[in-house]
């Protein structure tokens, strides 16, 4: 490093680490040492393809133990293995549906306001454990379901002013006639009910028949008329 000019050997002045002969020479050296470019592929590290072979069998064996054995019916929520045996076998799947443990399940949705216990909240939402409503006319029943209630409701001697959503189609919920009579089944033999299993026929003829095209909530005088 030779001083050509005088700022060169100036104190003031910070210092250049090296000359640009140096980082010329540095980096001809790195130049050099590259690899050079070479025709074909370079094959995949063994150890990404035992990593990608392993994720192959891996979601492999997640769908064997988790695809109802591959069968149409295991999109049906309400299937079980056990069930798609049974159809293989050659019994009806449909037979194998337990309503009141179908409509124990639904039930949790019908829990975020009647409560778990079927107890309902003072003021606010009628209890189904002992409610006349409940346990008592088939047809009126299916139809809160199907269409909702609204307006003042007596139950136990307490007036209620709430709204109850529509479970039937077109309402929020959309729920098949099936759907509809495994919730009502659970509720009326839980909680000390006694109001007898309802069939999914019967959802369907009052959906179809009985109450067809009604498309807003019941209220408590329009029930009353109903036999
Ligand atoms: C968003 C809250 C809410 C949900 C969810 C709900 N209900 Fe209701 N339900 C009510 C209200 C409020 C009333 C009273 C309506 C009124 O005052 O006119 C009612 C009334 C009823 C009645 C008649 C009164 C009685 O106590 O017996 C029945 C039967 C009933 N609901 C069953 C169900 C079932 C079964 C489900 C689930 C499929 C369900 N409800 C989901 C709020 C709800």
């Amino acid at each position: 490093m030779s001083a050509r000019n005088p700022s060169d050997n100036d104190p003031r002045i910070e210092q250049p680490g090296a000359s640009d002969r140096e980082i010329q020479s540095v980096h001809a050296i790195l130049l050099r040492e590259k690899n050079e470019p070479a025709e074909g592929y370079s094959p995949m590290p063994l150890l990404l393809t035992f990593f990608v072979c392993a994720m192959f069998i891996g979601v492999a064996i997640y769908f064997v133990n988790n695809l109802g054995g591959f069968s149409p019916l295991a999109y049906d929520e309400r299937y079980t293995l056990e069930m798609g045996e049974a159809a293989a076998r050659g019994g009806g799947a449909k037979a194998a549906v337990d309503p009141i443990a179908q409509g124990k399940k639904l039930f949790a949705i019908c829990a975020t306001c009647h409560q778990a216990a079927g107890t309902g909240v003072p003021g606010a939402y009628p209890p189904l454990a002992g409610s006349e409503w409940a346990n008592g006319s088939e047809e009126r029943v299916i139809r809160i379901l199907l269409h909702g209630l609204t307006g003042e409701l007596k139950v136990h001697g307490q007036t209620y002013n709430g709204n109850m959503p529509a479970f039937g189609p077109g309402g929020g919920y959309n729920w098949s006639d099936d759907k509809i009579a495994a919730v009502l089944t659970y509720v009326r033999q839980e909680w000390g009910n006694t109001g007898g299993p309802i069939s999914a026929e019967q959802v369907t003829a009052i959906r179809t028949k009985g109450a067809a095209g009604r498309t807003k909530p019941w209220t408590q005088p329009e029930l009353e008329a109903i036999p």
